[in-house]
């Protein structure tokens, strides 16, 4: 069974109290702590070994170059891409997906083109597909979201039934329903109607093993502050022959090959995606977490968060006036509720009076919402370090919450 008693250990922003109570962080759908190993690795970069990547001859910046690639190797390995070629550092999952849009999109969509969504897409994964279906007159489709919280898989197909469809991106894991979605599917659904997938794996990457060759997507998105290392920092994978075909989506330095005034040619991939000075010790801080997660055992923790989630769910449904959302078979420990009578920002500002760090509003997912017909819901997501304690505590809270705000006290 996962220790994660030990494991809250190497986590020092746990270690606080908050308010007077030892905090409770109920937030890691929004950002993960980050293990002490990680924090070293950046303060000892930039103590040792700073200098800027790939341009200098000097020890120092031979030595960042060194840490910065191996990195991108690691992350090759850790996600299953075939080479460290098809690792593109990003600042996160965000980026990953307008780089997609911008550089494959702007370059290859044409007016009629459909681009397939759902309905249950952070706005990272709508925004990006609205600017560039305005940019080339490609249309928007939806995959509805069932009342369950999965996707309909039927109405995909009737999506992609119409031969127009060049792209479909779906998120892994919801970070409101907490669905894990069927991506290695719907990428055999894409490919068959001649579309490519792309995987928003924001949620799923901290949690879930990935392989992006079993996926078998054509872009794979993430985020490192979310899957315990640094903020400012993402991946996109991608294969060889796309990225290659593709704009760059951003000019500026270390991404050329030769300069004229008028034009230039570009650098090989990934360097291509690379403009500019990246966010080295956020990289390198990224290459920590990798490897405290290489090092854990991956199973015991998500059984052991599914086991959480399960006993969440159950003390949450018994508490009266609480409505959760989401009843997917396969999903992850991202809890969203309402509690009669309570606005969500109300019971978060409560819950933080205690201690106790959720998340409350739209979560980026205005659609969503409306599909859900709420406004806002109040959202507490699970990550290694949290323990049964942590959900006695919440579910308490709540209680009184409820008593305080319909009550009175
Ligand atoms: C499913 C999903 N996609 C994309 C994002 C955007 O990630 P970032 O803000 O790190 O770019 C998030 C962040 O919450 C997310 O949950």
């Amino acid at each position: 069974m996962w220790d994660a008693e030990t494991a809250r250990r190497d986590f020092p922003v746990l270690q606080q109290t908050v308010r007077g109570r030892p905090l409770v962080y109920l937030d890691n759908a929004a950002t993960s702590q980050k293990p002490a190993e990680v924090i070293q690795t950046v303060c000892e970069y930039y103590g040792t070994c700073n200098a800027n990547v790939h341009r200098a001859f000097h020890y120092l910046a031979e030595e960042a170059t060194r840490r910065y690639e191996d990195v991108r190797r690691r992350a090759a390995t850790f996600f299953g891409a075939a080479t460290p070629r098809e690792v593109v550092f990003t600042r996160g999952t965000t980026e990953s997906i307008n780089l997609v849009a911008w550089g494959w999109g702007r370059k290859f969509l044409r007016p009629d083109d459909a681009i397939v969504l759902t309905e249950m897409e952070h706005h990272s994964n709508l925004v990006p597909w609205q600017l560039i279906a305005a940019a080339t007159g490609a249309r928007l489709r939806f995959v509805p979201v069932t009342p369950e919280g999965t996707l309909d898989l039927d109405a995909l197909d009737r999506l992609l039934a119409d031969g127009r469809v060049r792209m479909v991106a779906v998120t892994h894991a919801s970070n409101v329903l907490g669905t894990v979605n069927p991506v290695a599917e719907i990428a055999r659904r894409a490919h068959r109607a001649g579309a490519l997938c792309l995987v928003d794996g924001a949620q799923s990457a901290p949690h879930l093993p990935i392989s992006v060759r079993d996926l078998d997507c054509d872009f794979y998105a993430c985020s490192g502050h979310k899957m315990y290392g640094p903020t400012g920092v993402g991946l996109l994978i991608g294969r060889t022959p796309i990225l290659e075909a593709m704009n760059p989506f951003m000019g500026g330095g270390e991404m050329i090959d030769r300069v004229e005034l008028e034009h230039s040619t570009w650098a090989e991939i990934p360097h291509k995606f690379e403009a500019g000075t990246p966010n080295i010790s956020a990289v390198i801080g990224l290459g920590a977490a990798i490897a405290y997660l290489e090092r854990a055992d991956r199973a015991a923790i998500l059984a052991w968060e599914e086991h959480l989630t399960d006993a969440a769910l159950q003390a949450l449904a018994a508490l009266p006036g609480v409505r959760l959302f989401g009843s997917a078979p396969q999903r992850l420990g991202v809890i969203s509720f309402t509690v009669d009578g309570v606005h969500p920002h109300d019971l978060a500002q409560f819950l933080d009076g205690e201690g106790i760090a959720i998340r409350a509003g739209h979560l980026c997912c205005q659609p969503l919402m409306r599909r859900l017909g709420v406004p806002a819901v109040s959202r507490a997501s699970l990550a290694l370090y949290n323990m049964p304690a942590d959900l006695d505590r919440l579910v308490a809270a709540i209680g009184r919450a409820r008593t305080y705000f319909c009550h009175g006290t």
